[in-house]
Protein backbone atom coordinates (compact mmCIF):
# COMPACT_ATOMS: atom_id res chain seq x y z
CA UNK A 1 0.00 0.00 0.00
CA UNK A 2 1.52 3.38 -1.01
CA UNK A 3 1.94 5.99 1.71
CA UNK A 4 0.99 9.76 1.62
CA UNK A 5 3.92 11.61 2.48
CA UNK A 6 3.53 13.08 5.89
CA UNK A 7 3.80 16.74 4.30
CA UNK A 8 0.30 16.21 2.43
CA UNK A 9 -1.05 14.77 5.64
CA UNK A 10 -0.37 17.28 7.94
CA UNK A 11 -0.99 20.41 6.17
CA UNK A 12 -3.80 22.11 7.07
CA UNK A 13 -7.50 22.06 5.22
CA UNK A 14 -8.84 24.97 4.56
CA UNK A 15 -11.86 25.59 6.95
CA UNK A 16 -14.03 27.61 4.57
CA UNK A 17 -15.18 24.23 2.54
CA UNK A 18 -16.21 22.82 6.07
CA UNK A 19 -18.82 25.27 5.79
CA UNK A 20 -19.76 24.49 1.85
CA UNK A 21 -19.75 20.32 2.82
CA UNK A 22 -22.39 21.34 6.23
CA UNK A 23 -24.22 23.25 3.70
CA UNK A 24 -24.56 20.47 0.98
CA UNK A 25 -27.45 18.90 2.47
CA UNK A 26 -29.81 21.93 3.01
CA UNK A 27 -31.82 23.23 0.76
CA UNK A 28 -32.72 27.26 -0.26
CA UNK A 29 -29.19 28.07 0.77
CA UNK A 30 -27.96 31.76 -0.07
CA UNK A 31 -24.42 31.34 -0.24
CA UNK A 32 -22.41 34.65 1.17
CA UNK A 33 -19.15 31.90 2.09
CA UNK A 34 -17.43 31.82 -1.34
CA UNK A 35 -14.74 34.45 -2.14
CA UNK A 36 -14.89 34.82 -5.81
CA UNK A 37 -16.54 37.28 -8.03
CA UNK A 38 -20.04 36.99 -9.39
CA UNK A 39 -19.72 38.56 -12.55
CA UNK A 40 -18.49 37.24 -15.79
CA UNK A 41 -15.13 38.50 -17.66
CA UNK A 42 -15.11 41.52 -19.50
CA UNK A 43 -16.18 41.37 -23.23
CA UNK A 44 -12.74 42.59 -24.49
CA UNK A 45 -11.13 39.83 -22.13
CA UNK A 46 -13.00 37.19 -23.95
CA UNK A 47 -12.46 38.31 -27.36
CA UNK A 48 -8.53 38.44 -26.35
CA UNK A 49 -8.92 35.24 -25.07
CA UNK A 50 -10.75 33.62 -28.16
CA UNK A 51 -8.37 35.57 -30.52
CA UNK A 52 -5.31 34.04 -29.18
CA UNK A 53 -7.31 30.38 -29.60
CA UNK A 54 -7.54 31.04 -32.84
CA UNK A 55 -4.54 32.76 -34.00
CA UNK A 56 -3.09 29.13 -32.48
CA UNK A 57 -1.26 30.28 -29.63
CA UNK A 58 -1.54 27.30 -27.73
CA UNK A 59 2.18 26.42 -26.76
CA UNK A 60 4.14 26.28 -24.33
CA UNK A 61 4.79 29.79 -23.76
CA UNK A 62 8.91 31.12 -21.79
CA UNK A 63 8.13 29.93 -18.74
CA UNK A 64 8.63 33.43 -17.02
CA UNK A 65 5.42 34.14 -19.17
CA UNK A 66 5.03 35.71 -22.90
CA UNK A 67 7.86 39.06 -22.88
CA UNK A 68 4.59 40.77 -24.43
CA UNK A 69 2.36 40.22 -20.88
CA UNK A 70 6.00 40.88 -18.62
CA UNK A 71 6.26 44.37 -20.44
CA UNK A 72 2.31 44.88 -19.98
CA UNK A 73 3.12 44.01 -16.04
CA UNK A 74 5.85 46.17 -15.71
CA UNK A 75 4.13 49.11 -17.34
CA UNK A 76 1.22 48.33 -14.91
CA UNK A 77 3.46 48.26 -11.91
CA UNK A 78 4.86 51.71 -12.58
CA UNK A 79 1.92 52.97 -13.79
CA UNK A 80 -0.92 51.76 -10.49
CA UNK A 81 2.17 51.29 -8.17
CA UNK A 82 4.72 52.79 -8.29
CA UNK A 83 7.09 50.38 -8.29
CA UNK A 84 9.81 50.85 -11.07
CA UNK A 85 11.20 47.43 -12.42
CA UNK A 86 12.38 45.59 -15.09
CA UNK A 87 10.26 43.04 -17.20
CA UNK A 88 12.75 40.17 -16.13
CA UNK A 89 11.98 40.92 -12.81
CA UNK A 90 8.34 39.55 -12.87
CA UNK A 91 7.44 36.09 -13.33
CA UNK A 92 3.48 35.12 -14.93
CA UNK A 93 1.80 32.62 -12.33
CA UNK A 94 -1.51 30.46 -11.76
CA UNK A 95 -2.65 33.49 -10.09
CA UNK A 96 -1.56 34.73 -6.92
CA UNK A 97 -1.45 31.35 -5.07
CA UNK A 98 0.98 30.30 -7.39
CA UNK A 99 3.17 33.48 -7.26
CA UNK A 100 2.75 33.09 -3.18
CA UNK A 101 3.70 29.46 -3.42
CA UNK A 102 6.48 30.13 -5.74
CA UNK A 103 7.94 33.08 -3.23
CA UNK A 104 7.44 31.22 0.22
CA UNK A 105 9.94 28.58 -1.90
CA UNK A 106 11.95 30.69 -3.62
CA UNK A 107 12.94 32.96 -0.32
CA UNK A 108 12.88 30.45 2.92
CA UNK A 109 14.56 27.35 3.38
CA UNK A 110 13.76 24.39 5.57
CA UNK A 111 12.73 25.52 9.67
CA UNK A 112 12.39 29.04 8.86
CA UNK A 113 9.61 30.83 10.21
CA UNK A 114 7.07 32.87 8.72
CA UNK A 115 5.27 35.89 9.76
CA UNK A 116 1.61 34.86 8.75
CA UNK A 117 -1.70 37.32 9.69
CA UNK A 118 -4.04 36.46 11.35
CA UNK A 119 -6.49 36.33 10.63
CA UNK A 120 -5.94 35.41 7.21
CA UNK A 121 -6.37 33.58 3.91
CA UNK A 122 -6.12 29.90 5.53
CA UNK A 123 -4.20 28.70 2.48
CA UNK A 124 -0.84 31.22 3.44
CA UNK A 125 -0.06 28.29 6.81
CA UNK A 126 -0.50 25.57 4.06
CA UNK A 127 1.40 27.28 1.79
CA UNK A 128 4.39 27.65 4.48
CA UNK A 129 3.86 24.47 5.62
CA UNK A 130 4.74 22.92 2.27
CA UNK A 131 7.52 24.30 2.27
CA UNK A 132 9.00 23.19 5.77
CA UNK A 133 8.76 26.33 7.28
CA UNK A 134 6.91 27.17 10.27
CA UNK A 135 4.15 29.96 10.56
CA UNK A 136 4.14 32.39 13.29
CA UNK A 137 1.31 34.58 13.36
CA UNK A 138 0.79 38.10 13.89
CA UNK A 139 -2.41 39.82 14.92
CA UNK A 140 -4.88 41.67 12.56
CA UNK A 141 -6.76 43.62 15.81
CA UNK A 142 -10.14 45.50 15.55
CA UNK A 143 -8.98 48.10 17.05
CA UNK A 144 -6.52 48.84 14.91
CA UNK A 145 -9.35 48.12 12.04
CA UNK A 146 -7.53 45.01 11.18
CA UNK A 147 -4.25 47.25 9.60
CA UNK A 148 -0.93 45.11 9.89
CA UNK A 149 1.33 47.47 12.23
CA UNK A 150 4.66 46.97 13.00
CA UNK A 151 3.92 46.89 16.70
CA UNK A 152 2.21 43.72 16.28
CA UNK A 153 4.44 42.38 13.51
CA UNK A 154 7.90 43.04 15.77
CA UNK A 155 6.55 41.10 18.61
CA UNK A 156 7.03 37.82 16.69
CA UNK A 157 10.42 38.35 15.05
CA UNK A 158 12.97 35.73 16.17
CA UNK A 159 16.36 34.66 14.99
CA UNK A 160 14.67 32.05 12.31
CA UNK A 161 12.35 34.67 10.61
CA UNK A 162 12.98 34.76 7.45
CA UNK A 163 9.77 36.23 5.43
CA UNK A 164 7.04 38.67 6.18
CA UNK A 165 3.63 38.05 4.39
CA UNK A 166 1.23 41.21 3.93
CA UNK A 167 -1.94 41.31 2.36
CA UNK A 168 -3.66 44.70 2.18
CA UNK A 169 -6.71 45.17 1.20
CA UNK A 170 -7.45 41.98 3.30
CA UNK A 171 -9.02 38.97 2.93
CA UNK A 172 -11.08 38.33 5.16
CA UNK A 173 -11.00 41.38 7.12
CA UNK A 174 -11.59 44.34 4.27
CA UNK A 175 -8.59 45.90 6.08
CA UNK A 176 -6.34 48.00 4.43
CA UNK A 177 -2.96 49.07 5.61
CA UNK A 178 -2.19 52.42 4.90
CA UNK A 179 0.68 54.34 4.37
CA UNK A 180 2.02 54.99 7.44
CA UNK A 181 1.88 51.83 8.97
CA UNK A 182 3.32 50.47 5.59
CA UNK A 183 6.38 52.87 6.36
CA UNK A 184 6.67 51.29 9.99
CA UNK A 185 6.54 48.12 8.16
CA UNK A 186 9.45 49.02 6.02
CA UNK A 187 11.71 50.17 8.70
CA UNK A 188 11.13 46.88 10.42
CA UNK A 189 11.69 44.76 7.13
CA UNK A 190 15.48 46.69 7.31
CA UNK A 191 16.00 45.88 10.33
CA UNK A 192 15.46 42.31 10.78
CA UNK A 193 16.39 41.90 6.86
CA UNK A 194 13.10 40.16 5.93
CA UNK A 195 11.85 39.14 2.75
CA UNK A 196 8.28 40.39 1.82
CA UNK A 197 5.54 39.13 0.23
CA UNK A 198 2.98 41.73 -0.50
CA UNK A 199 0.06 40.00 -1.62
CA UNK A 200 -2.32 42.37 -3.09
CA UNK A 201 -5.43 41.01 -5.24
CA UNK A 202 -7.86 43.64 -3.80
CA UNK A 203 -5.58 46.49 -4.53
CA UNK A 204 -8.40 47.99 -6.87
CA UNK A 205 -11.40 47.18 -4.66
CA UNK A 206 -11.56 50.20 -2.25
CA UNK A 207 -14.23 52.54 -0.56
CA UNK A 208 -14.90 55.65 1.35
CA UNK A 209 -11.73 56.94 -0.06
CA UNK A 210 -9.28 54.24 0.83
CA UNK A 211 -5.84 54.22 -0.67
CA UNK A 212 -4.03 51.29 -1.97
CA UNK A 213 -0.42 50.98 -1.12
CA UNK A 214 2.27 48.73 -2.46
CA UNK A 215 5.11 48.24 0.16
CA UNK A 216 7.39 47.52 -2.81
CA UNK A 217 7.19 51.29 -3.96
CA UNK A 218 8.31 52.28 -0.55
CA UNK A 219 11.95 53.74 -0.45
CA UNK A 220 14.58 50.87 -0.65
CA UNK A 221 12.12 48.04 -0.53
CA UNK A 222 12.74 47.05 -3.97
CA UNK A 223 15.50 44.77 -2.68
CA UNK A 224 13.23 42.91 -0.04
CA UNK A 225 9.40 43.35 -0.80
CA UNK A 226 8.07 40.22 -3.82
CA UNK A 227 4.51 41.76 -4.94
CA UNK A 228 1.87 39.08 -5.77
CA UNK A 229 -1.18 39.74 -7.77
CA UNK A 230 -3.69 38.55 -10.14
CA UNK A 231 -6.70 38.88 -12.46
CA UNK A 232 -8.65 36.89 -10.25
CA UNK A 233 -10.34 39.60 -8.71
CA UNK A 234 -9.88 43.12 -10.32
CA UNK A 235 -11.02 40.87 -13.45
CA UNK A 236 -13.32 38.39 -12.26
CA UNK A 237 -10.74 36.07 -14.09
CA UNK A 238 -10.72 33.27 -11.12
CA UNK A 239 -10.87 30.91 -13.51
CA UNK A 240 -8.29 31.71 -15.50
CA UNK A 241 -5.72 31.15 -13.71
CA UNK A 242 -2.84 33.98 -14.39
CA UNK A 243 -1.09 36.27 -11.72
CA UNK A 244 2.35 37.27 -11.16
CA UNK A 245 4.95 37.76 -8.97
CA UNK A 246 7.49 40.55 -8.95
CA UNK A 247 10.72 41.01 -7.33
CA UNK A 248 14.74 41.83 -6.75
CA UNK A 249 16.15 41.01 -10.03
CA UNK A 250 18.82 38.20 -9.22
CA UNK A 251 15.99 36.33 -7.01
CA UNK A 252 13.53 35.95 -9.41
CA UNK A 253 15.80 34.67 -12.39
CA UNK A 254 16.44 32.06 -9.86
CA UNK A 255 12.75 31.56 -8.94
CA UNK A 256 11.76 30.68 -12.28
CA UNK A 257 13.23 27.04 -11.94
CA UNK A 258 10.72 26.63 -9.58
CA UNK A 259 7.81 27.24 -12.43
CA UNK A 260 10.00 25.09 -14.86
CA UNK A 261 9.32 21.92 -13.07
CA UNK A 262 5.86 22.67 -11.80
CA UNK A 263 4.26 23.46 -14.65
CA UNK A 264 6.51 24.83 -17.36
CA UNK A 265 4.49 28.04 -17.90
CA UNK A 266 1.06 29.35 -17.57
CA UNK A 267 -1.60 28.72 -19.94
CA UNK A 268 -1.24 30.78 -23.12
CA UNK A 269 -4.36 31.98 -24.38
CA UNK A 270 -4.79 33.11 -20.91
CA UNK A 271 -1.63 35.22 -20.85
CA UNK A 272 -2.73 37.11 -23.51
CA UNK A 273 -5.90 37.64 -22.23
CA UNK A 274 -4.37 39.24 -19.59
CA UNK A 275 -2.02 41.29 -21.24
CA UNK A 276 -5.76 42.57 -22.72
CA UNK A 277 -7.27 43.05 -18.71
CA UNK A 278 -3.97 45.36 -17.90
CA UNK A 279 -3.76 47.61 -20.95
CA UNK A 280 -7.56 47.58 -22.65
CA UNK A 281 -10.44 49.41 -21.19
CA UNK A 282 -11.00 49.69 -17.65
CA UNK A 283 -14.19 50.33 -17.49
CA UNK A 284 -15.89 47.32 -16.74
CA UNK A 285 -13.63 47.46 -13.80
CA UNK A 286 -15.31 50.66 -12.43
CA UNK A 287 -19.09 49.09 -13.21
CA UNK A 288 -18.39 46.22 -10.79
CA UNK A 289 -16.96 48.35 -8.23
CA UNK A 290 -19.54 50.49 -8.34
CA UNK A 291 -21.89 47.70 -7.76
CA UNK A 292 -19.45 45.69 -5.11
CA UNK A 293 -20.03 49.51 -3.27
CA UNK A 294 -23.57 49.77 -3.27
CA UNK A 295 -23.52 46.00 -2.02
CA UNK A 296 -21.09 47.04 0.71
CA UNK A 297 -23.56 49.97 2.05
CA UNK A 298 -26.67 47.65 2.23
CA UNK A 299 -24.75 44.81 3.94
CA UNK A 300 -22.97 46.98 6.09
CA UNK A 301 -26.26 48.91 7.04
CA UNK A 302 -28.25 45.77 7.20
CA UNK A 303 -25.90 44.19 9.41
CA UNK A 304 -25.55 47.53 12.06
CA UNK A 305 -29.14 47.46 12.11
CA UNK A 306 -28.95 43.81 13.74
CA UNK A 307 -29.08 42.69 17.48
CA UNK A 308 -25.99 41.16 19.10
CA UNK A 309 -24.09 42.22 15.61
CA UNK A 310 -20.87 45.00 14.88
CA UNK A 311 -19.41 45.39 11.78
CA UNK A 312 -16.81 47.84 10.92
CA UNK A 313 -17.37 49.44 7.64
CA UNK A 314 -14.85 47.25 4.78
CA UNK A 315 -12.64 49.78 3.59
CA UNK A 316 -11.57 47.29 0.84
CA UNK A 317 -12.09 43.73 -0.99
CA UNK A 318 -15.83 42.49 -0.75
CA UNK A 319 -16.09 40.82 2.61
CA UNK A 320 -17.64 41.99 5.91
CA UNK A 321 -16.28 41.15 8.96
CA UNK A 322 -18.91 41.54 11.74
CA UNK A 323 -17.92 40.98 15.16
CA UNK A 324 -20.99 38.49 16.46
CA UNK A 325 -19.02 37.20 19.93
CA UNK A 326 -22.58 38.52 21.76
CA UNK A 327 -23.74 35.62 19.80
CA UNK A 328 -21.27 32.93 20.97
CA UNK A 329 -18.44 31.30 19.39
CA UNK A 330 -18.05 31.67 15.29
CA UNK A 331 -18.51 28.37 14.40
CA UNK A 332 -21.42 27.65 16.33
CA UNK A 333 -23.00 31.04 14.91
CA UNK A 334 -22.37 30.12 11.61
CA UNK A 335 -23.72 26.71 11.95
CA UNK A 336 -26.98 28.27 13.82
CA UNK A 337 -27.29 30.66 10.52
CA UNK A 338 -26.90 27.61 8.14
CA UNK A 339 -29.65 25.68 10.23
CA UNK A 340 -32.04 28.67 11.11
CA UNK A 341 -31.66 30.75 7.95
CA UNK A 342 -30.20 28.82 5.35
CA UNK A 343 -27.32 30.84 5.35
CA UNK A 344 -23.73 30.56 4.53
CA UNK A 345 -21.06 32.36 5.99
CA UNK A 346 -18.06 31.45 7.26
CA UNK A 347 -16.39 30.94 11.05
CA UNK A 348 -14.07 34.05 11.60
CA UNK A 349 -11.90 31.12 13.08
CA UNK A 350 -11.47 29.06 10.09
CA UNK A 351 -8.72 32.13 9.52
CA UNK A 352 -7.12 31.69 12.32
CA UNK A 353 -7.59 32.18 16.30
CA UNK A 354 -7.71 36.10 16.22
CA UNK A 355 -10.55 35.23 13.64
CA UNK A 356 -12.36 34.08 16.78
CA UNK A 357 -15.38 36.74 17.28
CA UNK A 358 -16.17 37.15 13.91
CA UNK A 359 -17.80 35.95 10.50
CA UNK A 360 -16.49 36.74 6.72
CA UNK A 361 -19.70 37.46 4.49
CA UNK A 362 -19.29 37.87 1.22
CA UNK A 363 -20.93 40.30 -0.79
CA UNK A 364 -19.59 39.65 -4.37
CA UNK A 365 -23.24 38.54 -4.73
CA UNK A 366 -26.68 40.11 -6.09
CA UNK A 367 -27.87 42.71 -4.05
CA UNK A 368 -31.35 40.96 -4.06
CA UNK A 369 -29.44 38.08 -2.24
CA UNK A 370 -27.95 40.34 0.32
CA UNK A 371 -31.26 41.90 1.04
CA UNK A 372 -32.92 38.47 1.34
CA UNK A 373 -29.96 37.12 4.09
CA UNK A 374 -30.60 40.41 6.07
CA UNK A 375 -34.14 39.41 6.15
CA UNK A 376 -33.83 35.79 7.22
CA UNK A 377 -31.20 37.26 9.98
CA UNK A 378 -34.17 39.84 11.18
CA UNK A 379 -36.70 37.00 11.14
CA UNK A 380 -34.21 35.17 13.43
CA UNK A 381 -32.29 37.27 15.48
CA UNK A 382 -33.98 38.29 18.74
CA UNK A 383 -33.23 41.42 20.78
CA UNK A 384 -30.36 41.05 23.41
CA UNK A 385 -31.17 41.91 26.91
CA UNK A 386 -29.94 45.50 27.53
CA UNK A 387 -26.95 45.04 29.72
C1 LIG B 1 -5.84 37.08 -0.02
C2 LIG B 1 -5.85 36.17 -1.20
N1 LIG B 1 -4.68 35.87 -1.78
C3 LIG B 1 -4.63 35.07 -2.85
C4 LIG B 1 -5.77 34.51 -3.40
C5 LIG B 1 -5.64 33.59 -4.58
O1 LIG B 1 -6.05 34.19 -5.75
P1 LIG B 1 -5.81 33.55 -7.18
O2 LIG B 1 -7.12 33.20 -7.75
O3 LIG B 1 -5.14 34.62 -7.97
O4 LIG B 1 -4.90 32.38 -7.03
C6 LIG B 1 -7.00 34.78 -2.81
C7 LIG B 1 -8.24 34.16 -3.32
O5 LIG B 1 -9.27 34.14 -2.70
C8 LIG B 1 -7.05 35.65 -1.69
O6 LIG B 1 -8.20 35.98 -1.09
Amino acid sequence: MVKVSKRCETRPASGIRKMSVIAASYANVLNLGIGEPDFNIGGNVAEALKKAVDAGKNKYTPTAGIPELRAAVMRKLKRENGIDCDADSILITHGASEAIQTGILGTTDVGDEVLVPDPAWPNYQGQVHMAGCKSVFYSLLEKDRFHATAEEIEKHVTLKTRLLILNSPSNPTGGVTTKKELLEIAQLVKKYNLAVISDEPYEKLLYDGAEHVSIGSLPGMEDYVFTANTCSKTYAMTGLRVGYLQGPKDVMAKIVKIQEGASSCVNAPAQWAAIEAFEGSQSYVGEMLSQYTARRDILLKGLNALPGIDCLAPEGAFYAFPNISKLGKSQQVAEDWLKRAQLITIPGSAFGEAGEGFLRICFAVAEATLKEALARLASILEELPAK
